[in-house]
């Protein structure tokens, strides 16, 4: 099932959110369901506060269009170890219209829990370390958006408040 994305300046996107204990069929269904929003978007992350469940999780894919999907899905995910660092363009679904460079590290190894329970080390690079990164973040209530230099967040959150007044115009 698609679940709505909420987006900014949702406060559900501010909150922290608390490890997954038990793998039950309710938390299977919200991995699926997290995945299909998130190649419905299409996006190539998404976690699950952004659909308003405060749990760790989070899934992602960033296998090109033409490329076999490569889906992981990662619960209680924590960062061990990273280097390198980074300074690519980043958006978010839940941040609509809007893309600014974030700095990130270039390489991490991520440890987590798969659907079945099993421990899983992800060792990633480039793209891919940015998406555990990102999404990473957001269960902590971080928004790509809050990386930003003091002048650049401003700036943002000036257009995000026109977008906003220009969509209740609108409506
Ligand atoms: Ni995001």
């Amino acid at each position: 099932m698609i679940r709505t994305i909420l987006t900014y300046p949702n406060p559900e996107l501010k909150k922290k959110s608390a490890p997954v204990t038990i793998i039950t069929e309710k938390i299977r269904e919200l991995a699926r369901d997290m995945a299909e929003t998130m190649y419905n978007a299409p996006g190539i992350g998404l976690a699950a506060p952004q659909i308003g469940v405060h749990q760790r999780i989070i899934v992602i894919d960033v296998s090109g269009h033409d490329e076999q999907p490569e889906l992981i899905i990662a619960l209680n995910p924590v960062i061990v170890h990273a280097e390198g660092e980074a300074y690519e363009e980043e958006g978010c679904l839940s941040v609509p219209k809007y893309a600014a460079n974030v700095r990130r590290h270039a390489s991490v190894v991520v440890k987590g829990l798969d659907l079945d329970g099993n421990e899983k080390v992800w060792r990633a690079d480039d793209l891919l370390a940015i998406a555990f990164q990102h999404e990473i973040d957001h269960l902590d209530g971080i928004l790509f958006v809050d990386h930003l230099s003091p002048l650049k967040r401003d700036l943002f959150q000036r257009k995000a408040r026109r977008l906003a007044e220009a969509a209740t115009e609108a409506s």
